[in-house]
């Protein structure tokens, strides 16, 4: 058996323009990669995929460049409410959060619903409370609520308009929902995605991050992604279960599964956004139908790469 690891991660789908060039740029892509070599270290020292993930996704949502964690945009009420999930390719267990507020990092408490709990998914008020059980601190408020995600918010209120964070019809263009997939040297597959959703969305309004099959899917026997875009696209197609299905029934490629998978997303719904994928090989592939995805990889322990 092939005892490499891989990892890739994803800090949102989008139009980039505004990055291209300058130091914003340069911070996003450093960030990935600082990233990618934290994952790196826990995967070669033996850790488990499913560490890996939770490790890299924590520091995504720790990162205000991005729609997650105290980056994340706010709802129609001014307010952050966040979605995560993660799971685990051995047993197919999975944890997830939805519509959870003040709590720094989404994706740890939807791995203690995996760990601590009979149920893959718990949101709101009650999420808050299992996260209290559980030790888990409140925040402030005013540790999400950013200059830039107000100003953000304002702009959308005032043209009626729910966008993703980096939406190109929106004022601003940046990024948005995080994910990681990895493979550990034991051939284990994990994914994790966690977001803020998007701006100006409807108050108690899911996403596809938190909905296994939809945003996030991890499968030993196929393969671990994890989704960015516009949650209702891929919540209607279920696209990461059908890229794993892609492997499973098709016996298709990483390369070709994405494609396939993203070019049924953009036939059937007009679908907005991409996919990361590590095969139980640990090849890695992505694809989208925006301009960009901010992503990056480490395939078989190999170089770390990092693009938009
Ligand atoms: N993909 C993130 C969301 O739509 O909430």
């Amino acid at each position: 058996m092939n005892n490499n690891y891989s990892l890739m991660i994803h800090g949102g789908a989008g139009t980039l323009d505004h990055v291209k060039e300058g130091k914003d740029a340069v911070r996003y892509l450093e960030s990935i990669r600082i990233v990618l070599e934290h994952g790196r270290y826990v995967l070669s020292v033996g850790g488990s995929a499913m560490e890996a993930v939770e490790v890299c996704a924590v520091m995504l949502e720790d990162d205000p460049l991005f729609n997650a964690g105290c980056g994340s945009v706010l709802n129609e009420n001014g307010k952050v409410e966040m979605d995560a999930a993660i799971m685990d390719g051995s047993d197919l267990s999975a944890g997830a959060v939805a519509g959870i507020s003040n709590i720094a990092n989404p994706v740890m408490l939807a791995r203690l619903v995996l760990a601590k709990t009979e149920h893959v998914m718990l949101v709101g008020e009650g999420a808050m409370r299992f996260a209290e059980h559980c030790g888990m601190e409140r925040v402030p408020d005013k540790y999400f609520l950013t200059k830039q995600r107000i100003q953000q918010y304002e702009a959308a209120k005032r043209k009626g308009q729910q966008l993703l964070d980096h939406d190109a019809a929106g004022q601003e263009q940046k990024l948005g929902t995080i994910g990681a997939v990895a493979r550990d040297k034991q051939g284990n597959l994990a994914a994790a995605t966690s977001t803020g959703g998007i701006i100006n969305k409807k108050w108690g309004r899911v996403g596809d991050s938190p909905i296994v099959g939809a945003g996030v899917y991890a499968d030993n026997v196929t393969c671990a992604v994890s989704a960015t875009g516009y949650g209702e696209d891929f919540m209607r197609t279920v696209l990461a279960k059908r890229i794993s299905d892609l492997i499973e029934l098709k016996n298709l490629d990483a390369n070709l599964a994405v494609k396939q998978g993203i070019e049924y997303l953009q036939n059937r719904v007009k679908g907005r956004g991409g996919v990361i994928l590590i095969d139980r090989e640990g090849r890695c592939a992505s694809a989208f139908t925006t301009k960009k995805m901010i992503h990056g990889w480490i395939e078989n322990g190999g170089e770390t790469m990092h693009r938009f």
